[in-house]
């Protein structure tokens, strides 16, 4: 079952990135990973910003939240923030089910996510999807995202336009 989420959801949110993202761990560059991946801190800050308007909404199973998804219009596209499932909830369809949720609900025409260029699998997941790699990532992770050199070095962005 979908939910929306709100300020009030962002320790499960955190929770949840947190184990999910421990997937990164040994893969992508030593520098970029640590624990917590999502410090509560940030994730409070990216929710409650109204410059970068940060939403969430999530998937329940077994009546608790198993997966979330964040989003952010920015400009004239649409950016997934964070797409993250709980690893014993992982190839079920879930992450499918929010990622179309999603593109029902996006008012924009482009609909971009990044991630780490060693993240194969999070790569595989949107390409088979209908997502493709762009080649203009840097200025793409430039105009659209804020963070840091390193990242946009070691990120790749894949896009989509409805
Ligand atoms: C990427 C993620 C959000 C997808 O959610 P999900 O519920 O597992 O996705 P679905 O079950 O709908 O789709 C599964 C597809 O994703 C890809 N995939 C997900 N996990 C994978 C893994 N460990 N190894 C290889 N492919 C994987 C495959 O394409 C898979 O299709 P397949 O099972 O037919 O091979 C989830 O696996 C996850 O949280 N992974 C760890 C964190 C991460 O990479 N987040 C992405 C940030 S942009």
């Amino acid at each position: 079952m979908f939910r929306g989420l709100s300020s009030k959801d962002a320790d499960t949110i955190c929770e949840i990135i947190n184990q999910a993202a421990r997937a990164y761990q040994g893969v992508i560059p030593e520098d970029c990973y640590h624990e917590p991946y999502m410090p509560r801190e940030e994730l409070y800050r990216e929710m409650k910003s109204e410059m970068k308007s940060m939403s969430f909404f999530g998937w329940e199973e077994d009546g608790k939240l198993v997966g979330v998804m964040g989003f952010q219009p920015i400009k004239d596209v649409t950016l997934i923030r964070h797409a993250y499932v709980l690893p014993d909830y992982q190839r079920k369809g879930i992450g499918t089910k929010l990622l179309n949720h999603l593109k029902q609900m996006m008012k924009t025409k482009y609909l971009f996510v990044g991630t780490w260029a060693d993240a194969t699998w999070a790569i595989g997941f949107y390409q088979n999807r209908g997502f493709r790699l762009m080649p203009d990532k840097d200025k793409l992770l430039t105009r659209y995202w804020d963070i840091p050199g390193r990242q946009v070095e070691t990120s790749v962005v894949l896009g989509m336009g409805m």
